[in-house]
């Protein structure tokens, strides 16, 4: 009997969790297919458009660290970058939905998003771990491809 107590609070607790970052996944999802947001650039696979807009999947930013991936939902991206063996040198104008910078829950959410279809990360990502990130940030207008933190090959 005690061991069934046992389970039941583990098991609704881990629910509980689950349904914090499914949730999150759904709100990230949707706004990655809106229209103009990342999914007209960067295509419903992640798969980019060779020669234009870099591949979200096998990309070495995607993998890396999460300060690179915030920043660049934040700000946008130019300069020159290497992604998957392939150099770009192009522009990520700011993300907005409709006409409004993102939110920091709408970074979490997009990212978790990213990091859980496009990766091998299955990580989500939190509303704090974004903020923690862009609290300190000084950047104006867009992020520079050679700002970024390198990321481990
Ligand atoms: C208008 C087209 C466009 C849109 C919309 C766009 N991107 Fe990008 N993205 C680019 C381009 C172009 C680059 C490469 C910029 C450069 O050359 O410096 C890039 C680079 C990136 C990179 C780093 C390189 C890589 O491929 O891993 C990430 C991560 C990224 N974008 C994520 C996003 C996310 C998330 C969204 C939606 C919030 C988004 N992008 C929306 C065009 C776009």
């Amino acid at each position: 009997m005690k061991h069934t107590l046992l389970s039941l609070v583990l098991f609704s607790s881990f629910s509980l969790f689950a349904s914090a970052d499914e949730e999150s996944l759904a709100r990230g999802k949707k706004l990655y297919d809106t229209p103009g947001l990342c999914t007209t650039c960067h295509q419903p696979t992640g798969a980019g458009l060779p020669g234009a807009f870099p591949p979200l999947t096998n990309s070495e930013w995607v993998e890396g660290p999460l300060s690179n991936l915030v920043k660049i939902t934040k700000y946008g991206l130019m300069g020159e970058i290497e992604v998957a063996g392939t150099k770009y040198n192009g522009v990520m104008p700011t993300p907005l939905n409709l006409g409004k910078p993102l939110t920091d829950q709408e970074i979490a959410d997009i990212l978790t998003y990213v990091r859980m279809t496009f990766s091998e990360k299955k990580e989500a990502v939190t509303l704090e771990q974004v903020q923690e990130i862009l609290k300190d940030s000084k950047t104006t207008g867009m992020f520079k491809a050679s700002d970024l933190e390198k990321p481990s090959e």
